[in-house]
């Protein structure tokens, strides 16, 4: 019985086989400013059916039966940071996986292949991937510095840093088992080199790459509280679609100033149009986004 899951009580299992409460335009108003105001995510009109689903089955979980009545308990109620951070996770899109946009990848490779190999010898290259969701995007990064590093005949010195405002896929990420679905399209020998099998039909990471990467939880409107500083590559792709333009302008502006003298920034296709960032030079590369940062006297 419907009435037995999740501690509701019998009234409120009643309510929760019943059809979702109409959202009235003014509460779909209200919720689209507060998600834009706390994540920089704008929904549009054709996304409110999105968001009373997601919203309608949190509310089923926790026996809250309006979303006026929820809203308050986002906003004031004792549970409030724990319950924002619980709907985030569901009104954000996480879809990733590895290799995801093999052009973007195969220039970092390109980039570390060609830096001097004193520099790669002597310091770690800081790598950051904004928006990581589970994890797949920063752990690709790394093996790419990883197959780098060991063409140039370096040792690996590296270490990535992955973020993303939902603390689940944080979690996730750092226990680093996957479902083999997200290694698609991923090659062969790559797949055998770095994962191996796991529990439950999972594929896990294998140690070496583990270790050199991080994963930490940061809203990216927050970016003056990051302590990242100095990186030389930062890739945020799939994440500034869902912002304003004016916004998207500028966390790419607090981006550019993480990056080091020389560092590369990766976007995603289309992500950041009609605008140059200042400081920073486009590559000329026709499927992927990216600027390097030029080193101070060249401004
Ligand atoms: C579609 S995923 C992109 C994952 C990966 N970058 C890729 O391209 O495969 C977008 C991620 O951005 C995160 N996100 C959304 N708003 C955010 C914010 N304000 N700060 C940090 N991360 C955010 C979501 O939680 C989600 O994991």
């Amino acid at each position: 019985m419907a009435q037995m899951h999740n501690n509701l009580s019998p009234a409120e299992g009643i309510w929760s086989l019943r059809r979702l409460p109409h959202m009235d335009e003014a509460q779909f108003s209200q919720w689209q400013t507060l998600l834009e105001h706390r994540t920089g995510i704008t929904l549009s009109a054709e996304r409110r059916s999105f968001l009373e689903t997601n919203l309608g089955i949190r509310m089923r979980e926790i026996g809250c039966n309006s979303y006026q009545a929820y809203y308050e308990k986002i906003v004031s109620g004792p549970d409030a940071i724990r319950e924002w951070s619980t709907l985030v996770d569901r009104l954000t899109v996480q879809e990733t996986r590895f290799f995801r946009d093999p052009d973007a990848f195969r220039l970092v490779a390109d980039y570390v292949l060609t830096r001097p190999r004193e520099q790669l010898r002597k310091r770690p290259l800081e790598g950051w991937s904004v928006g990581c969701s589970s994890g797949e995007e920063p752990y690709t990064l790394a093996m790419v510095l990883n197959e780098c590093m060991s063409q140039l005949e370096l040792q690996p010195l590296f270490g990535i840093t992955g973020s993303d405002i939902s603390k689940p896929a944080i979690d996730k990420a750092r226990d680093g088992l996957f479902n083999p679905r997200k290694l698609m399209g991923m090659d062969e020998e790559l797949k055998t080199r770095y994962f191996r099998p796991a529990e439950r039909n999972t594929v896990e990471i294998v140690k070496s790459i583990r270790e050199r990467v991080c994963f930490t939880r940061l809203n990216v409107l927050d970016l003056d509280q990051a302590p990242m500083h100095g990186m030389n590559i930062i890739f945020c792709q799939n994440l500034l679609i869902y912002f304003r333009r004016w916004r998207r302008r500028e966390i790419v502006r607090r981006l550019a100033e993480r990056l080091a003298p020389g560092g590369l920034l990766v976007l995603g296709q289309g992500e950041l149009t009609d605008w140059q960032p200042p400081g920073l030079q486009r590559l000329p590369s026709e499927h992927v986004l990216a600027w390097i940062k030029r080193q101070t006297d060249e401004e």
